[in-house]
């Protein structure tokens, strides 16, 4: 069978590297708050044209510490609304929930499975204080129009870049539109380490400074606590298997890119519905997603030939963890937890499984 994602062959392209860096940790005596994490932070900032880079412990403290931030600086404040999409991982509402905020669930674009200005627009209340658009699957929402309406609506903007690492328009990569960006470095993502990892970017330095501080239990001098903090911090092991991992993820992003146009131009199916070409430069394919009104039977079809996930099978809004909330229907959402699968886009598939792939799905009838 062709493997979703082996993440031991992802990372064996890099082995000797990782090694030698874990290495110099072990025997470097330092563990947290040291000299890997400050130089992967600069080099992050730098990666992603942003002023500032604060290493944490995973995505979802990511998004947690930037709205703790806000509220910690007064610019939100508990109950403010935020409109994110239902269509995502459920990391994004549960950093707004969890911070004492309100999530309003928006639906999607059919086409880009983000969210889209009409979806936002339906959405905006005069509680409205935030948006968060997240750039699923790899693929950039659409941020110009995006921070345009937050302007004309006096919004912060906060980018879930928890799965596009590197994707851009103009020159902008991700996490450097919006007024804060967080990532995940979750093993399996574009730029993944070794175990948890997060970070946040911003241009805006109280922000950066309140994070550092609400990220270390609120400390600004050991044992000294001004604010009710958490404990997430990067760790000095992988902030040097990042180190080492984001020199290459501009050729990561390449190969995968490659083997989407491959899929693009394969698949022709009339059962399989494929995702947009987008402009070159605005997806970085964390995933390659399809659409099919037939999915169980697809699903069977490539059984012990092709090894598929579903992303994601239920809409956020539509989880018990959020059935208290008793939200509208959100029919695009709804539909495409029904009809995505997700095929395989690891940088180690080989053209020869490719091949294989695209000529199975062009085989699949009902
Ligand atoms: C869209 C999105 N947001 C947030 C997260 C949270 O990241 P982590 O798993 O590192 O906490 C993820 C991770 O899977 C994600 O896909």
């Amino acid at each position: 069978m062709i493997e979703f994602c082996n993440l031991k062959r992802v990372n064996d392209q890099f082995s000797a590297e990782l090694k030698i860096a874990c290495s110099k940790v072990i025997d470097s005596g330092w563990y947290i708050q040291g000299q890997e994490t400050r130089t992967f932070e600069k080099n992050f900032a730098d990666f992603c044209s942003c002023k500032y880079a604060v290493g944490v412990g995973n995505g979802y403290d990511a998004l947690n510490l930037i709205l703790q931030g806000w509220i910690s600086l007064g610019y939100l404040s508990r109950n403010d609304e935020i409109i994110v999409p239902a269509n995502s991982f459920i990391a994004s509402a549960l950093a707004i929930t969890n911070s004492g905020l309100t999530p309003v669930f928006a639906d999607v674009d059919p086409d880009t499975f983000n969210l889209s200005i009409e979806t936002i627009e339906a959405k905006l209340s005069n509680k409205t204080k935030a948006i968060m658009p997240v750039h699923l699957f790899g693929q950039l929402a659409p941020m110009v129009e995006i921070m345009k309406l937050a302007e004309n609506n006096n919004l912060l903007v906060i980018e879930d870049c928890a799965q596009a690492h590197g994707a851009e328009l103009n020159n902008v990569k991700v996490g450097g539109f919006g007024h804060a960006g967080a990532f995940s470095f979750y093993p399996g993502k574009n730029l993944g380490a070794l175990g948890d990892g997060g970070v946040v970017v911003t241009n805006d330095k109280l922000l950066d400074e309140r994070i550092r501080i609400l990220a270390n239990y609120g400390s600004v001098e050991k044992y000294k606590h001004d604010f009710k903090g958490v404990n997430s911090r990067l760790d000095e092991i992988q902030a040097a298997m990042l180190n080492v991992k984001l020199k290459y993820v501009t050729n990561s992003i390449d190969k995968k890119r490659k083997i989407a146009n491959s899929y693009l131009q394969g698949i022709n199916n009339p059962l399989i519905k494929l995702p947009n070409v987008p402009n070159s430069g605005e997806h970085v394919w964390h995933q390659f997603v399809i659409r099919t009104a037939h999915r169980e039977s697809l699903i069977t079809y490539l059984k012990n030939r092709v090894e598929t996930m579903i992303h994601y099978p239920v809409s956020i809004h539509k989880q018990n963890a959020y059935s208290d909330l008793n939200i509208d229907t959100l029919p695009v959402s709804e539909l495409l937890s029904q009809e995505v699968l997700s095929l395989p886009i690891s940088i180690c598939l080989s053209s020869f499984d490719l091949d294989i792939i695209i000529k199975t799905l062009n085989d699949f009838s009902i």
